[in-house]
């Protein structure tokens, strides 16, 4: 998926709230401009998907985009954009926390055996918000709910399952980026 830049592309859609909510655009910033976030990894390991020097923010706005798409194609429902956004925007912040850059090598962390990026996305999350006290009334337990569920069942490492429709939205629109990223660099694929 090519947007050009992916953190220029988060900043252009973080930038359409400014008018119509900008309580959305405070809290996006904080991540957007968080200097990990645009140099972190996506994993610690070179076949897991978005491996390498800004797989995360790659990921992330391949994961925002498409869970608008969707959310787009839904929009009778009553989806909540502002929600969709920033779940998908927040959802691997954890990941500046599970992985280390050593030597050039992206590796994981103690922090990814002992606490793991979807707790921490939640902790992260929990911060940003509170400094914007109308997204935190208005938006900070949805977004928990789909941080909290994105890797759809306990037994796939959330605590708890998705329940609402951006929920939904968001961990089958993160596996989508994943498993495209997947295919683009599994080395059998690319051997047949
Ligand atoms: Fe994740
Ligand atoms: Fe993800």
């Amino acid at each position: 998926m090519n947007f050009g830049d992916p953190l220029k592309y988060l900043e252009s859609v973080a930038e359409d709230f400014f008018a119509t909510n900008i309580c959305v655009y405070e809290t996006a910033n904080i991540l957007l401009k968080d200097e990990r976030f645009n140099f972190w990894s996506g994993s610690s390991l070179p076949h897991q998907h978005h491996y390498g020097t800004r797989g995360l923010v790659q990921h992330t706005a391949e994961t925002v985009n498409l869970c608008l798409s969707i959310g787009m194609k839904y929009e009778w429902e009553g989806i909540s954009y502002p929600v969709l956004f920033l779940a998908s925007l927040f959802h691997d912040s954890g990941k500046m926390y599970d992985y280390e850059c050593v030597n050039g090598f992206w590796q994981g962390t103690e922090h990814k055996r002992m606490i793991h990026h979807i707790s921490r996305s939640g902790i992260y999350w929990n911060d940003a918000v509170k400094t914007v006290p109308d997204a935190y009334e208005m938006y900070f337990e949805q977004v928990l709910h789909c941080i909290l569920s994105h890797h759809t069942s306990r037994i796939q490492g959330s605590p708890v399952a998705p329940k609402s429709r951006e929920a939904w939205i968001l961990t089958l629109c993160d596996n989508i980026s994943a498993r495209i990223n997947d295919a683009d660099t599994n080395d059998l694929l690319k051997n047949k």
